[in-house]
């Protein structure tokens, strides 16, 4: 493993070179995603936080819904939480969103609702770390500093040919991959620049196959593939089950929903169906099975058609359980998992595209 520090493997020359080839393979592979096409700080800080722990795909469409509901910073702060966190359901790790919700009232009430303009005044906001500030000085402002993410990591420490095994290298790993970063950075273009080291990660330097033959730096790297494999986390496999309960009011039908306490740390707040105290269901019972992932468990979930009356028998208890009407079901802040099987259950009154508030 070569020692750590600096850009010593690589010339000015070089460096000048990395850029503009990143850059340009950047300018004509890059995928062409919404958050791409403005420069308003707001709307770059709402992708970068959304990006953050779930995949592109799936932020795609969650990312043009928030926005066309809260336009802007002040319409963000001004909106109840519960649509706030409505619109964030199925992007999974809601503090985020309430943090991002904060953090815009903050700049409503302290800034008279105008974003900071440099990283060091936006780090001030809450949930905004070094990697979010980067990211929104950089791309929105022009702002020379790195963006660090894991991909950029990878990215960094495979080119200069660095590893670490021990903790005390950890961190002394991260420091010096942080100042390779800042160093390569391009001074023209450091937001473009940045997008580009996470784009190379996300597509071309992969963790464990990366495709280096594509790979328009590969003459500057040090380990062209040659590298330590990182460890997966291990994914473990878990059996869960739920209630689908279902009534008719008048004109209406309604679902049984339980609120998740607010002490929880897992989605405190989120409606979700009913847990049932057993985990296996009888074929006869079974409406679906659906596989869903959290963090690193795999969970298989059963989902248990239950009559009313059996209710109170078949449920685990809940503080905060709800009757709702199933027209209404969209606009509540519901899990990720309880809106997956609501729209799979092909529930006539639910409209089978994505939620819109307006
Ligand atoms: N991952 C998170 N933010 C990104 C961005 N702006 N470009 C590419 N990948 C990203």
């Amino acid at each position: 493993m070569a020692e750590l520090g600096g850009t010593a493997h690589l010339s000015g020359y070089a460096i000048e070179d990395l850029r503009s080839r990143l850059l340009a393979w950047y300018d004509s592979n890059r995928r062409d995603l919404p958050w791409r096409r403005t420069q308003d700080p707001y709307a770059i800080w709402v992708s970068e936080i959304m990006l953050q722990q779930t995949r592109v795909a799936a932020v795609v469409d969650r990312y043009e819904v928030f926005l066309r509901n809260f336009p802007s910073v002040e319409a963000l702060a001004f909106a109840a939480e519960d649509d706030v966190l409505t619109l964030w359901s199925g992007l999974g790790y809601y503090r985020r969103a309430r943090m991002l919700h904060k953090a815009a009232k903050a700049v409503a009430r302290d800034h008279l609702g105008v974003m900071p303009r440099t990283a060091a005044g936006l780090r001030e906001l809450p949930g905004i770390g070094a990697y979010t500030s980067a990211a929104i000085a950089s791309i929105a402002y022009g702002e020379m500093t790195a963006v660090v993410d894991g991909n950029v990591e990878r990215v960094a420490q495979r080119l200069a040919g660095w590893g670490s095994e021990s903790r005390e290298g950890q961190s002394k790993l991260s420091r010096a991959t942080e100042t390779l970063a800042n160093m390569l950075l391009d001074l023209k273009r450091p937001g473009d620049f940045n997008q580009s080291m996470m784009e190379l990660g996300a597509t071309v330097c992969l963790p464990t196959s990366p495709k280096c033959l594509t790979c328009p730096i590969e003459l500057h790297c040090r380990t062209r593939g040659e590298h330590p494999t990182p460890k997966r986390a291990k994914m473990r496999s878990q059996d869960a089950a739920y209630a689908l309960v279902i009534r008719s009011r008048g004109e209406d039908r309604e679902v049984l929903l339980d609120q998740r306490p607010e002490d929880q740390t897992v989605m405190p707040g989120m409606w979700e169906l009913p847990a049932l105290r057993e985990t296996e269901v009888a074929a006869s019972d079974l409406n679906m099975v659906v596989r869903h992932a959290i963090m690193e468990v795999n969970y298989s979930v059963r989902i248990r058609n239950v009559a009313e009356e059996e209710a109170g028998e078949l449920v685990i208890p809940s503080e905060r359980r709800r009757w709702t009407r199933i027209h209404d079901v969209d606009a509540m802040p519901l899990t990720g998992l309880a809106r997956k099987v609501l729209f799979r259950a092909k529930l006539p009154e639910l409209s089978p595209s994505i939620t819109v508030l307006k």
